[in-house]
């Protein structure tokens, strides 16, 4: 196990009717005047939106609001949520939302704070140094922003989505209501699994050795999934179910499984170019691409893939041929992500096999390598792209 330093001090209020609780926390984490940011509708629509207003002002705590964070949120809001943070004198950013809308929220929080352009923490041009504090409300469980260090925006200009991380964009609150999950359709639940069963896998496949601890845990976030997602996909009100997965997505991303290794992180800069170029949904993206980077890199380095396959996947071990353990174990989880109806090819995500090579430029404008499990160049890169291209 390597060194590591771990500081992760979001507050988490889990459970039936948390929400209520929402003014009392943005007080206690010394907020005096919000900038509320949602998404295109849905907290409306489950009418979470009245009840979030209803709360803030039984405490008395004065509010503006920003709504229509798009799915894979872009720059043009956040610079709209910057100004009017400023002109309104806010000292609080509250989430309302899923990974998206908490990602536009920890971007505005930190331009804010900025006299530059935000974009510069995501093109690796400055360090955060100081941000308003966040809370969030999370809708859908995924992407895991509300409990990590990360915020992936996409500059509309360039088309280009890429991510900034500091522990000061870790949210000081995060509300967690199973409940809030249940309106959440067949897809956007199976691609939230997705995306937290990848965020475990890019910590998983590491070339550090004896790190028991954090082996054993990505092992029970992963089961968890195998076991949970079909309970919701089947009855969508399932609150145990539902709330195993939300805290599976806190736990797969807030870097508990991931500390003391090397981590890889191939799959989700190989999707994201999908995301920014085609707007896919971020987790359909990874069941298409993190399938086949599996299939490259086992031929590579199969030796994490073997207690993927007997401890995840229960596949027996083939002392004579452990390949064949290998293998199975990633058709277990093709076989998976295709009975909870994700994707597996470009063609169902409206990619497009002609873009690979702009693909494959803009992953390596300034690096030689993708990954760490496997250090990937561009012909490996164009060649993952291509064995979902070609289908
Ligand atoms: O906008 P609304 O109307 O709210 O609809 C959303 C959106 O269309 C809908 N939704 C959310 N909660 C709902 C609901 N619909 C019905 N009922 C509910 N309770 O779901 C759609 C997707 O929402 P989004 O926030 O985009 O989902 P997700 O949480 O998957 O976030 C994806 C974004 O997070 C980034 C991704 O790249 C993508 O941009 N990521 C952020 C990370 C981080 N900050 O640490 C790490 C991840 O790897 C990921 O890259
Ligand atoms: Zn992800």
């Amino acid at each position: 196990m390597e060194n590591f330093s771990f500081y992760a001090p979001t507050y988490f209020d889990f459970g039936k009717g948390t929400e209520k609780n929402v003014g009392k926390l943005v007080r206690r984490f010394g907020g005096t005047k919000v900038l509320l940011h949602y998404g295109g509708g849905s907290i409306k629509k489950s009418g979470l939106y009245d009840r979030v207003i209803d709360a803030l002002k039984e405490e008395g705590i004065p509010f503006v609001e920003l709504g229509g964070v798009k799915p894979n949120p872009r720059s043009g809001l956040v610079y709209e949520g910057i100004e009017l943070a400023r002109k309104e004198n806010v000292d609080f950013v509250l989430a309302v939302g899923g990974g998206s809308v908490i990602d536009s929220s920890k971007a505005i929080a930190a331009g804010v704070e900025y006299e530059g352009d935000f974009l510069d923490f995501y093109k690796g041009r400055a360090e955060i140094n100081s941000a308003l504090p966040v809370g969030v409300i999370l809708t859908i469980a995924a992407a895991g922003s509300e409990g990590s260090t990360n915020s992936v925006i996409t500059d509309e200009k360039t088309q280009t989505k890429k991510g900034a991380g500091s522990d000061l964009l870790r949210p000081v609150f995060s509300i967690m209501n199973p409940e809030l999950t249940f309106t959440l359709d067949p897809y956007q639940t199976a691609a939230g699994a997705t995306d937290i069963m990848i965020h475990v896998c890019e910590r998983y496949f590491s070339n550090t050795v004896e790190c028991g601890i954090t082996d054993r845990l990505c092992e029970a976030v992963l089961k968890t999934m195998v076991y949970e997602t079909p309970r919701v996909i089947q009855k969508p009100d399932n609150y145990d179910a539902r709330a195993n997965i939300m805290w599976a997505g806190m736990v797969a991303h807030n870097n508990i499984c991931g500390v003391g290794r090397e981590q890889d992180w191939a799959s989700h800069h190989i999707e994201h170019e999908l995301s920014a170029l085609y707007d896919v949904t971020h987790g359909a993206g990874l069941a298409v691409i993190a399938p086949a980077w599996m299939k490259y890199v086992v031929a590579i380095r199969p030796e994490r893939f073997i207690p993927f396959a007997t401890e995840v996947w229960e596949v027996p071990f083939d002392s004579i041929n452990p390949m064949e353990t290998a293998l199975a174990g990633i058709g277990k989880f093709e076989a998976f992500l295709k009975s909870i109806g994700m994707p597996s090819t470009f063609s169902e995500i409206g990619a497009k096999k002609e873009d690979i090579p702009y693909m494959v430029d803009k992953i390596f404008s300034k690096k030689e390598f993708e990954g760490h499990y496997v250090e990937l160049g561009r012909e490996d890169v164009t060649s993952i792209y291509n064995m979902v291209a070609d289908i």
